[in-house]
């Protein structure tokens, strides 16, 4: 599928999507927002894809947060219609069996930080900045993101960071958990391929156990340990544990084909 707002390609089965509005730091129109949940929808059902990074064009911005000129005149019912079809794609993403990566290569701003907070892991090069700065605007965040940063760095820090719109260095992300790396622009998509090469080698379907186990852990309504006994128990009806136990009593590599 070829996109208006997204730039997309698979290599050696990790699908990157590139965010391609340079000229607006990548912000998220509508139509982006869409785009990006038909991109991750086509890459969970391709079977040659293994993970997928999430990235922004150019140098200077993953995303810098939703498109403010498209809030202009919009309702309350509008506003809330907005804000409930961001948040379904990001729960997508959250949600993906396929490991996500959110490469942020810059500012990750408002919708921005959201989307990376959305991804399973999150590599940052070092002129990265973080926020949720949506009360300059007189508007808080919409998608996800008073959930999500008050779960990855807790309450106190969250509500500074959505009360005063300050932004966070990608030291400070990384030193409040909010990121998993930082390292140079360069070396930015190098990290997110290393951190795969080591996922691609496990089991697809324990790998998406475990998204599915840990997630568990902050979806309303569910017990997590409850969910892990389930996710576990699906597992002795797959191949690749019979593949996996095998070859740790074999003493060689297990070759995992994901059922
Ligand atoms: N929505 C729409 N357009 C945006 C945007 C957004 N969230 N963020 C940046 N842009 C546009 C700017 O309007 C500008 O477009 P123009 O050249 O047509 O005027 C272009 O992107 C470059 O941005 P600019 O502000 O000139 O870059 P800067 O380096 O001076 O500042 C930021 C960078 C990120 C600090 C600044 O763009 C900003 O504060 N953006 C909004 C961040 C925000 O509030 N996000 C949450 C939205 S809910």
């Amino acid at each position: 599928m070829s996109f208006e707002n997204l730039l997309t390609k698979t290599e050696n089965g990790i699908h990157t999507i590139t965010i391609n509005r340079p000229d607006k730091l990548n912000a998220l129109n509508k139509k982006t927002v869409q785009e990006i949940g038909d991109a991750v929808k086509d890459a969970i059902a391709e079977s040659a894809v293994k993970g997928i990074i999430i990235t922004g064009a150019g140098p200077k911005s993953f995303v810098a947060g939703a498109d403010i000129s498209e809030f202009v005149g919009l309702s309350v019912e509008q506003g809330k219609t907005m804000a409930k079809a961001g948040q379904d794609v990001f729960k997508l993403i959250e949600e993906s069996p396929k490991p996500i990566i959110a490469a942020v290569n810059g500012f990750a701003l408002g919708g921005g930080c959201e989307l990376a907070m959305a991804c399973h892991l999150r590599v940052a090069s070092d002129n990265a900045k973080f926020g949720q700065p949506e009360v300059n605007l007189g508007l808080i965040a919409g998608y996800g993101g008073t959930q999500r940063l008050t779960q990855l760095i807790g309450k106190a820090k969250s509500l500074e960071l959505h009360m005063t719109a300050d932004m966070l260095t990608a030291q400070q992300a990384l030193q409040f958990g909010l990121v998993n790396y930082v390292v140079s622009p360069d070396q930015l998509i190098i990290k997110c391929l290393e951190l795969f090469e080591k996922i691609k080698t496990k089991a697809p379907l324990a790998i998406a156990g475990v998204i599915a186990s840990v997630n568990a852990y902050y979806t309303d309504g569910v017990n997590g340990f409850d969910a892990e006994v389930t996710e576990f128990g699906k597992c002795f009806a797959t191949t690749d544990f019979k593949e996996g136990t095998t070859a740790f009593l074999e003493k060689r590599k297990a070759n995992f084909t994901g059922k």
